[in-house]
Order: C-alpha cells, then structure tokens, then sequence
C-alpha cells in the first residue's frame, strides 16, 4: 500500500464530495476531484469555492491562501486523471450499482498499491469491496456533513481489508486533524447507527402532533444543548439520505425505533428534500440555502404582554426560590406561599398558581415534602378566581391535575431543565383540552425568564428527556451488542455529530439511576408493547452495581 499518501482522488463532488476536497486541500494534498459531467463538475468546484469563500470572510484563510487551495484541486471528469492517486475517496449517490460501476472503473486507471475507500453512509462496504478487482484494499471512509467542520473520520473494516490499508487511512485522517474511529462493517457503522433511531423518534413526535417543528428543535438544541435541533439537521442531511440510511439500518435492526415514517416517504417523493431543494420541514430562501423563511407553519411568537403580570408559587425549596427571584426580576408581582397547607386565600387574585414544592431527598419515596399535590390543586380550584392558570413543576399528570382542579382548560405542568451552553428550556405539558390562552400565557411568561418555551403533549418525558433517554439506552444496548466501545462510541458522537458529550459521559454525569428511571417509565408508559425502549440490562447492570460507564478523570 502506498505509504506517504500526496495524491487524492475524490469521485463524486456533491456537499460530501466537494467538502471532502475541501479537507484533503486545506492539508495541502493534491486533490483529483473527478464528476460525471462537466456541469456537475462545475457544481463541485462552485461548492468548494463557496465554503472557502465563506472562510475567507470570517478571517480564516486570506486570498492567497483561498487561491493556493484552489490550485491544488482539479476537477475534471475523466477517470484517467486519477493514475497518480495513492488514494481515492468514492463519494457518489448511495445507489449500490453505481458504487460497483465507480470502483470498476478505478480498478482500471488506479496503481495498484493505490488505496480506494468509499464514503457511503450506509452500504455495505463489505458488499462494494466484493465488486472489485482487490478487495483487500478497500475500506469505508466516512466523513461527516460539514466536512470541513467536523472532526470524526469512521474507518470502516471488512473482512477482505488488509490492515495496512486501513492504517494508511487511519493515520492519514489524524494527520488531517481528524478524529480517526475504526470500527467493523455495520449497518449505519457508529454514529449514524445511533443518531438515525434518536432523528426517527424525534420526527414520529413531530408527525404524531406531539410538538411543534420549532418547539421540537428548541427542546433539542437549548434543552439538550445539541448543536441543531433534528428537522433542521435532517434538512442538513438531506430528506432522500435521510430516508435512506433509516432503510438500511431497519433493514438491520428490524427494531420499532428504526421503522420507516411514511411522512419522510412522501416528502421525499414531494421532492422536498431539505435545504439542497429549499424545502424539507422548514422553507429555505432558496436551494442550498440555510437561511429560513415564514411558511405557512411558521409560528406567532406571543408578546410579552400575553404573560401573566401577577403569579403565586406554592412551596418552598431551591426551585420555588428561584422562580419567586426571577419572576420578580423580570418585572411579574409574586405572592410566595411556602407553606401548601397554609391560608391559600392571598392567591385568589393571581393570574398563574406554581406548585413548586420541594421533591424528598429520599431516592425511594416520590412523595414531596409538602402538601399532596392532588389535594393542593383541588382547594387552588376553588380557591382562585375562575379564569387562573394552574401549574405544576413536579412530575405530575396534567390530566389528573385538570380533572382534580376542576380547570381542564387552565392546568398544565412545567419541566424546567438544566440550562445548557444553548441556553434554558422550559417544557410546558398540555393535554388535549388545554387552551391556546393558557399555552400562549405560559410561553410568554417562560420568554420574560429568559428561557426558551417548549409546549408539547404530556406524555412521559415530554420531549426532551424522551428522546434523550431513548438515545442514551440506544448507546448501552449498542456496546452491549459488541457494535463498538464505550471509547468508540462517545468519540464518534462528540465528533461526528458534535454533542458537547458522548452518550457514556452524558449518563455518567446525569447519573445512570436517574437515566433508568426515566427509561423504565418511558417503557411501562407504552405498556411494555414497545420493546426498543425496555432499558438495556447492561444500563441496570451500571445501576446495581453502581459502575460508571467512563474511566473517572485521572484514572
Ligand atoms: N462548510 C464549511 N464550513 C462550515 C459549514 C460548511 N457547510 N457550515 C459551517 N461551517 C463552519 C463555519 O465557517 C464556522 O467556522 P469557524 O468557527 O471556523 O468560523 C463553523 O463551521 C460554525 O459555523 P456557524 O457559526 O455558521 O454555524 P453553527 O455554529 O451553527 O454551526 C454546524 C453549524 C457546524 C453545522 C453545527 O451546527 C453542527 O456541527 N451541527 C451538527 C451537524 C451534524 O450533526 N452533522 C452530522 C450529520 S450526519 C452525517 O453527516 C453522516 C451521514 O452519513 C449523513
């Protein structure tokens, strides 16, 4: 195999293709774009210049640096300009035929200590490397979109691989800055394995009217602190990717989580294919664009005068506390009552009734500290005029509470989370009775504190915690099946997708007792008829024996 890699192909120069370039350029290779026909070969090098225009106006690279980069790329469309390649990087529609043809052709004009590594998202690399003349040099190299941007490079093995082709391509991704995770030829390999059940969970809430497009967005990226909310990452991505590579691991897993959305079949056969067609689940100014513009689901933010002026909390503890002070700071005239078995008469005039009560330290009991909620919201029913809120920021049923308050309209629950380096989300949980006056007060209300509003149905877990805890039990169940490790499978997340933790870390740090509370809940709230969210005996395994998951700092 050659050994110094200066010379590299790229076959099919589309968002991966050019930004593949794009990343063997910036490390000052020689690149060998090659494209089928001379207007998609101008497609590719107008992609590659775009996105080093766009880093030349943000002051990462000067003119000279732009052209130099440039110059190093050729782009043409005839495979013979591809002899002097140690390398070439297969980056065409995932249409299996296609790839074969691909491959024929390099087996042709390529040398042979030449390694061919192919890009797909999905395919079997297996499969591609069985098409061609030397399977023993083919590997999967699988970047990730934006290329230039994130740092995850997936070294895809076969059983034909020779090792030290897979070493040329590992070691060639680190000296790119990459972050190299070699790993066996599995449906969606790593990353995509788990991030396509949690974009699948996440797009059935949207199609099930569970939440809002926005509002789905918003729990994900400032509630979980992601760096996209998922509709906009599969508009990234790419509806028809999407629909895919969805296929291809359900096709493997066979499991509920992947099953396909009959929603993404038809915006695909729409032809809404996300930003690359200017329409997917938002509307984009115009093709390739990432720029959104009104559509006719586009929501109306409420005002700030739609908050209630005038709130009491019940309860006392930290929450409660917190609440009354940034309530307060934002200008809404609080009524404290700490004690829920008091005089609840001093609220009687308020607009919005929290119960903020303080939940027992006890991890055995879920009882709070004070007052039984349900007799707390029975009195608030009569107590407040007709027409108050009611809220609860414990995990209680807005359904019981409504039905027990006797104001179906007015209850909701509140889940306030963590803030993340995205900012802070409050979930708001509605039933189907719920009014729009009372989801509409609340959102302002959470806007005047500053955090970000996400009204959903409540169901368990609302939205953020659902998906999240889905996701982080997809991760043990995964490195219980042997798909890969602990180390493997945090380094792919953090580095492919760009979360600010790995699944492993992310459960360590909230803690593994507290992600299988969530999990068990979520899977008798389904009455154990869906079995991919039953928790991974390897996560109770952690519980029990109190494990975490990642070597603590240091040791
Ligand atoms: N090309 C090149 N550079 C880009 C870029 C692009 N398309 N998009 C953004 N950037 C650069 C910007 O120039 C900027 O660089 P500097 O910090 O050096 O100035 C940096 O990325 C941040 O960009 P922005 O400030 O414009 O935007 P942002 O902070 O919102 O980041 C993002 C945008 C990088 C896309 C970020 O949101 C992100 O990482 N999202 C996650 C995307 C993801 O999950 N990708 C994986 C999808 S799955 C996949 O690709 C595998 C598959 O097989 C389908």
């Amino acid at each position: 195999m050659a050994a110094e890699i200066t010379t590299v192909g790229v076959v099919g120069l589309g968002t991966m293709g050019a930004g593949i370039a794009e990343v063997f350029a910036r490390a000052g290779l020689t690149v060998v774009g090659v494209e089928s026909t001379p207007e998609l070969a101008e497609r590719g090098a107008a992609i590659l210049r775009a996105s080093t225009d766009r880093a030349v106006k943000r002051g990462k690279l000067d003119e000279a640096g732009q052209q130099a980069l440039l110059d190093r790329v050729k782009v043409t469309t005839d495979y013979a300009d591809l002899a002097p390649a140690d390398l070439v990087v297969e980056a065409v529609p995932e249409i299996m035929q296609l790839k074969h043809e691909v491959f024929r052709r390099l087996d042709e004009v390529v040398r042979p200590d030449a390694v061919l590594a192919s890009n797909t998202s999905s395919l079997s690399i297996t499969e591609i490397a069985a098409g061609t003349r030397h399977p023993e040099r083919v590997v999967g190299m699988h970047f990730f979109n934006p290329a230039p941007v994130l740092r995850l490079v997936e070294v895809i093995t076969t059983p034909t691989s020779d090792p030290a082709a897979v070493e040329t391509v590992r070691s060639l991704a680190e000296s790119l800055g990459k972050k190299p995770v070699v790993v066996g030829d599995r449906a969606g390999f790593v990353a995509n394995y788990l991030l396509f059940g949690y974009l699948n969970s996440a797009m059935r809430m949207f199609e099930q009217g569970h939440v809002s497009r926005e509002d789905l967005d918003t729990a994900m990226r400032v509630g979980a602190g992601l760096p996209m909310g998922p509709l906009t990452l599969m508009d990234l991505v790419g509806l028809d990717v999407c629909h895919h590579i969805g296929d291809v691991i359900y096709g493997h897993s066979r499991s509920q989580l992947h099953a396909p959305s009959s929603m993404l079949q038809r915006m695909v056969t729409a032809g809404r294919l996300g930003r690359k067609s200017g329409r997917g689940f938002y509307t984009y100014e115009k093709p390739g664009s990432g720029t959104v513009v009104d559509d006719e689901l586009t929501p109306v933010v409420p005002g700030p005068e739609a908050a209630p002026q005038s709130v009491g909390i019940v309860g006392a503890g930290a929450l409660a506390e917190e609440l009354h002070n940034r309530l307060q700071q934002a200008g809404v005239t609080v009524t404290h009552v700490p004690d829920a078995s008091g005089d609840l008469t001093d609220l009687r005039d308020v607009q919005l009734v929290i119960e903020a009560q303080e939940e027992s330290e006890d991890p055995d009991e879920d009882e709070l500290t004070g007052r039984d909620v349900d007799d707390l919201f029975a009195e608030l029913g009569e107590v407040t005029a007709p027409g108050t809120l009611l809220a609860t920021v414990n995990t209680y049923s807005a359904v019981a509470l409504a039905a027990i308050s006797g104001r179906p309209e007015e209850t909701v629950v509140l889940r306030v989370h963590t803030p993340t380096a995205n900012g802070q989300v409050i979930e708001i949980g509605r039933t189907h009775v719920t009014s729009e006056r009372t989801v509409t007060a609340l959102r302002a209300l959470v806007t005047r504190l500053d955090a970000h509003p996400v009204a959903c149905k409540d169901r368990t877990g609302l939205v953020v915690d659902a998906l999240l805890v889905t996701y982080l039990n997809d991760a043990v169940r995964m490195l219980d099946e042997g798909y890969a490790t602990v180390e493997q499978i945090d380094t792919a997340i953090r580095y492919g997708l760009g979360y600010p933790a790995g699944p492993f870390a992310t459960i360590d740090q909230i803690g593994a007792d507290e992600v299988l509370a969530v999990a068990e809940e979520l899977y008798s709230g389904t009455g154990g008829y869906q079995p991919h969210l039953a928790p991974s005996p390897l996560l109770v395994e952690h519980v029990l024996l109190d494990r975490p998951f990642t070597a603590a700092p240091g040791s």
